[in-house]
This record gives C-alpha cells, sequence and structure tokens, in this order.
C-alpha cells in the first residue's frame, strides 16, 4: 500500500467531521509557527517563534538565517502546539503547511517537515497559499463570515485587493504598481533610524506625531485604477529626511512618521473601499500584517460605516505570520477535496492565481 492508499481512512474521518483535527506549520518567512484547530475555526493551541531579533541586527530578512532557523525550531514547535492543544500526532486528522509564497529555503523546511509527519502518521497533507491564509484569519475572528467579500491584503510582501468568490476561488483586482505596504513601512521605519520591522515601529513612533504635518503623495493614487503605489510616498519620505540632513535642519520624526502612516492608510482605504462599493459587495475584509496597524482599521471601519459596508479584520494575534491561519485555509481545501502528494513542491513567488 503507498502512502496515499494508507491516509484514505484519515481523510474519511476528516470528511465526515469524525476527526476535523487539523495541525497547521507556517515558515514562509522569519517566524516558525505551529497551531492546532478543531474544524475550520476553532483553535486549540498556537506556537509561534519569532526570529526578528536576529533579523533586527541586519536591517531585514536574512534568508539562510531564517532557513537554518526554522530548521532548528520546527520540532520544538510543532511539539508545543501539540502539547498545549492536549494532542499528539497519532490524534491528528490532517496537516496543512504553507508551500508559496514566500522564501524559497523557509518554505522548504515547513514542507518537508509537514511530509514527513503526514507520511509517518498516514494522514493527508495540502499545501496552502500563505495569501489566502492571510485572508482565512478572518474566518477564525468572525465565525459567520462565508465568501463572497473583497478583501484588502497588504503584508511586508504583497499588497492586492481581492475577490474572494470562494474559499478557494480568488481573483485579483488590485495590486500594488511597486512596492508592498509594508515593504513601504519597513523601508520608511530604516530612513527614520527605527528596527525592523518597521510598522510597528512607525506606528509608536507616530503616535505622539502629527499626521498633517507634511503632505506625502503619489499621483498614481488619485486615479481611478484599483491598482496602488507607495514607492512614490516612501520615496518622498527619504528625500525630505535626505535635504533636511544636507540643509542641517532637524525635523520632528514623530510628525513624518505620523503623516507617512496617514498617507499610506488614506491610499489602502480609499482604493479599497471604492473597490468594494464597485463590486457591490458587503463585506470589506483586510489581511496581512500591515492590518495589525490601529491607524488603518479605525481608517476603514469609518468609511466602511459610513458606506454601509460591514468591516472585517483579523483579531491581533491573527494580523501577522501565524499558523492557525494555514490550517484555517487547508481546513476549506481539504473539504473541497484539495489533496497534496509527497510530490509537493514549495514555490517562492506564485501569487493568488486569477480563477483558483
Ligand atoms: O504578513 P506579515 O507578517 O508577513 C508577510 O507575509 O510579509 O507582514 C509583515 C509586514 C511587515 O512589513 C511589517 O512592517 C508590517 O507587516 N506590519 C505593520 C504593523 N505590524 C506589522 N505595518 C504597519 N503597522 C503595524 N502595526
Ligand atoms: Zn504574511
Amino acid at each position: 500500500m503507498n502512502w496515499s492508499e494508507r491516509c484514505e481512512p484519515a481523510l474519511k474521518r476528516f470528511m465526515s467531521g469524525e476527526n476535523e483535527l487539523i495541525l497547521g506549520i507556517e515558515s514562509s518567512c522569519d517566524e516558525t509557527a505551529a497551531a492546532v484547530l478543531s474544524g475550520g475555526r476553532k483553535v486549540l493551541s498556537m506556537a509561534v517563534h519569532t526570529q526578528i531579533p536576529v533579523h533586527r541586527l541586519y536591517g531585514g530578512v536574512v534568508p539562510e538565517i531564517a532557513s537554518r532557523s526554522h530548521t532548528e525550531r520546527i520540532g520544538a514547535v510543532v511539539d508545543e502546539a501539540l502539547k498545549s492543544a492536549g494532542v499528539g500526532l497519532n490524534d491528528i486528522g490532517a496537516i496543512a503547511v504553507t508551500c508559496t509564497p514566500g522564501l524559497i529555503g523557509a518554505l522548504l523546511v515547513g514542507v518537508s517537515y509537514a511530509k514527513g509527519l503526514a507520511y509517518a502518521a498516514n494522514i493527508p497533507l495540502v499545501g496552502v497559499n500563505h495569501i489566502a491564509g492571510h485572508i482565512a484569519a478572518n474566518y477564525l475572528t468572525y465565525p459567520d463570515l462565508e465568501p463572497p467579500f473583497v478583501c484588502l491584503v497588504a503584508s511586508g510582501g504583497h499588497s492586492h485587493i481581492v475577490r474572494v468568490v470562494d474559499y478557494n476561488r480568488f481573483e485579483l483586482i488590485g495590486r500594488t504598481r511597486d512596492d508592498a505596504a509594508g515593504e513601504a513601512f519597513d523601508k520608511a521605519a530604516r530612513a527614520l533610524g527605527l528596527l525592523y520591522p518597521g510598522g510597528p515601529e512607525i506606528e509608536k513612533l507616530a503616535k505622539c506625531g502629527n499626521p498633517n504635518a507634511f503632505r506625502f503623495h503619489a499621483p498614481f493614487n488619485e486615479g481611478e485604477s484599483n491598482d496602488f503605489s507607495f514607492s512614490g510616498i516612501k520615496t518622498a519620505v527619504v528625500n525630505l529626511l535626505h535635504n533636511a540632513e544636507q540643509k542641517g535642519e532637524v525635523l520632528n520624526k514623530a510628525d513624518v512618521a505620523a503623516s507617512f502612516q496617514r498617507a499610506v492608510a488614506d491610499t489602502l482605504t480609499m482604493k479599497s473601499v471604492r473597490a468594494a462599493l464597485r463590486e457591490k459587495s458587503s463585506v470589506l475584509a483586510l489581511a496581512g500584517g500591515v492590518s495589525a496597524n490601529s491607524v488603518l482599521r479605525t481608517r476603514l471601519q469609518t468609511e466602511c460605516d459610513r458606506n454601509g459596508i460591514r468591516f472585517c479584520r483579523p483579531d491581533m494575534r491573527f494580523c501577522t505570520d501565524n499558523a492557525a491561519m494555514i490550517a484555517c485555509q487547508g481546513y476549506y481545501m481539504l473539504r473541497s477535496g484539495e489533496v497534496s502528494g509527497l510530490d509537493l513542491n514549495p514555490s517562492a513567488a506564485e501569487f493568488l492565481s486569477e480563477g483558483r
């Protein structure tokens, strides 16, 4: 009997609801994470080991260091998730693992580990798109939320407006033309002399700054397109700081941070609310690491309220990379009959497909 035949009883138990315990594994960037869910939406445990303190020394993620750290930690992180859920590997009904997009060496660690566990335990495996996982973080937060809806995905590597047609069907209706929103936060933070990752640092500094002190705008964002651009806003910050330094002027960095944050939040809000209205969507969801930003959350809530749209955003613990969102998305994939084989390969740059 080969592995996929040996998995059949477990797959049947999963599909019938007899054993819906799913283990999620995430290792696409700088967080090694595992989680156990019961069904698609009940989180029994979450374990995360963040590598941020190490990458901080270099001002950003160093891929080789990330892969090595995932290799060192993944066993302990998975054990911790199983232990705090009060289960063993033999109790798990299926495994979901991030297989794209991300750092290839980092993805490889999670995918290989997940394959090993699935093979040993004779349980089905499913490879999950990380961006789809971020979107699924909203299902964990709102038990009643179902597709279709429009979702703004703003993470470190991607900024998209996505039509979520069904749990496993996505259509891109807007995207960044250059930097992702999180990337712009990280680069602006670096120019301001702040630590990596820049988003939370800018948010902290901006709290005592004036968001109207400077006007950073990118003309492209004022057009009718659903696409956005953040490189211009980031460059405006860099130039402002550079010119001031050359002239020996001292700028109020909190004002710069607050004005930058406002420009990004305004652009994301305006474009995504307009896209939701155009799509006649009654729901606008937010996803990705930048969804942790309180100014963006508040702006979107206000604009959605004004336009009669329900605004959804993940609980804070599901905003940045975690494995509960991967397990949740994996659950819906398995439910619709998507199962991966042991030939599952990670891929560094695969976006949500147009269509399926
Ligand atoms: O989704 P994520 O954890 O990893 C990727 O899939 O890329 O997103 C990380 C990004 C980083 O660029 C980080 O600066 C940004 O999310 N981020 C934030 C905040 N927290 C994290 N950006 C703005 N405000 C925050 N509070
Ligand atoms: Zn992410």
